[in-house]
């Protein structure tokens, strides 16, 4: 742990903030945070999962806020839930998917904003099961990932578009209609509901490894979710649970100001990663995983073919794994439950790069070495990876290193790298030039990883 709080506070120091005095933490919160670890440790060593946005949204096919963002009412909403018949949908060839690109955790949307489950709750009709021939998509899902020896998890909003008894609040799809604001929504009603339904969640389909609650808003925090009940009951049934921390606010991307959570244990930037690891006050290490889309959107949408490339997305996991983070890639299937083939072929490209260089990815993290013009490093005990992503002139300096250096390895292909410590006149301590060009001259598309065992 020592080592660790060394690396982060000179890793701060890169970046030009100042750490002087290290606060310490109650009993309490040192406490809390080695639970934290300790339950969270498979999944840091894991590093990439695959995120399933899936629902009846899938059928207007513009996204999962659609009901929201066109201000349905759920009377206009009901034709798409009754189109809703995912008749291609097997877990199997998703599970499949998300193994090949190297994934190791996969987390579903068993009910998502607006409030459709996927799962065959006992508390409401408004649900898959009731016309998909009595088939739970949860379920499936989760056998069909634990047989492909995947972590499983699932999402669940903690908004909900459709019950009678969740107001018109936050991005309701009836926040501006003044007839329904003057319902009377029975907040108690909401809360069991919603607690109930976790309560079958947790309850009734085997080990989940992951909850991902989805989301707090103004005051709609843990304390109006009673979010230490919720979790004193979840851990009942599931205590190797891990949970995000949407139960309360969520601050994206932030780097500072952040502490480690009572009732979640890992933080959830969005779209976007953090520019360092991320540390509580104490110089902690917190847990965190960005969660990211291929295209615009999380659940389907049809004419959104802004896709990222194979390239981005390594190089978006390898950014995450380099500062202590994970990443949740999302999929979308469509309304007849096929991940689209744009998604399969991304994925697949990962996962070739994946199957090569995964070794720079699983139980790695964050190096005390400045980050280098040519790309990333990633670390696992006493092998630095370097991962050359920008061409570059020359020798590639693995600067700080220096004499350290037992062997480099060109990760891909098992070929020794030769390296030197000075290059055309440069002698400055700490080089470590490593003659990559002998391999290649560019990292190529993706991102060439160098091992590099140190003395
Ligand atoms: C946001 C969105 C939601 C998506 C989620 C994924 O909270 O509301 O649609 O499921 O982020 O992180």
């Amino acid at each position: 742990m020592k080592k660790k709080v060394i690396l982060f506070i000179s890793s701060f120091f890169v970046f030009g903030s100042m750490i002087t005095a290290q606060e310490t933490a109650s009993k309490e919160y040192q406490a809390n945070y080695q639970q934290v670890l300790k339950r969270t440790q498979w999944w840091r060593d894991a590093r990439f999962g695959m995120f399933i946005h899936f629902g009846a949204y899938a059928v207007p096919a513009r996204g999962e806020w659609v009901k929201s963002n066109e201000r349905l009412t759920t009377e206009q909403y009901q034709k798409y839930v009754d189109a809703f018949n995912p008749i291609d949908f097997d877990a199997k060839k998703w599970a499949k998917a998300a193994k090949a690109a190297g994934m190791k955790y996969a987390v579903l949307t068993a009910k998502h904003h607006d409030g459709f489950c996927m799962f065959d709750s006992k508390l409401t009709d408004y649900k898959a099961s009731t016309k998909f021939n009595g088939r739970d998509i949860v379920r499936e899902f989760l056998d069909a990932f634990r047989a492909e020896g995947l972590k499983v998890g699932l999402y669940y909003s903690l908004i909900d578009w459709h019950h009678a008894d969740y107001p018109n609040v936050g991005n309701h799809p009836q926040r501006d209609d003044k007839e329904y604001a003057k319902r009377k929504f029975n907040w108690d009603n909401y809360l069991t509901y919603m607690h109930g339904q976790v309560e079958e969640l947790v309850k009734n389909y085997g080990k989940i490894d992951i909850m991902w609650f989805d989301y707090s808003f103004d005051n709609y925090n843990s304390e109006k979710w009673k979010a230490k009940s919720l979790l004193q009951m979840v851990h009942k049934y599931q205590p190797d649970i891990i949970l995000d921390n949407r139960l309360d606010i969520n601050n994206g991307t932030a780097t500072t100001g952040r502490m480690v959570s009572f009732i979640g244990d890992f933080e959830t930037p969005e779209q976007g990663i953090p520019e360092v690891p991320l540390i509580d006050k104490y110089g902690n290490s917190i847990p965190w995983e960005t969660c990211l889309t291929l295209n615009n959107n999380w659940g389907y949408a049809e004419s959104d073919n802004n896709w990222k490339s194979p390239e981005l997305i390594v190089h978006c996991l390898v950014n995450c794994v380099s500062k202590n983070g994970n990443m949740l890639l999302n999929v979308g299937p469509d309304a007849r439950g096929n991940i689209p083939d744009e998604s399969i072929r991304i994925l697949s490209e990962v996962g070739k790069w994946m199957d090569k260089n995964n070794e720079s990815i699983y139980g790695c993290g964050a190096s005390n070495l400045i980050k280098p013009d040519w790309g990333r490093y990633t670390q696992k005990n006493n092998t630095v990876y370097a991962h050359w992503m920008y061409p570059i002139l020359g020798a590639l300096n693995a600067k700080g290193i220096g004499d350290k250096a037992k062997n480099v390895f060109l990760l891909s292909s098992g070929a020794e790298l030769s390296f030197q410590n000075s290059w055309w006149g440069n002698n400055e301590p700490g080089n470590l030039f490593i003659n990559a060009d002998k391999a290649k001259d560019s990292p190529g598309k993706m991102d060439a990883v160098i091992k590099i065992e140190l003395k």
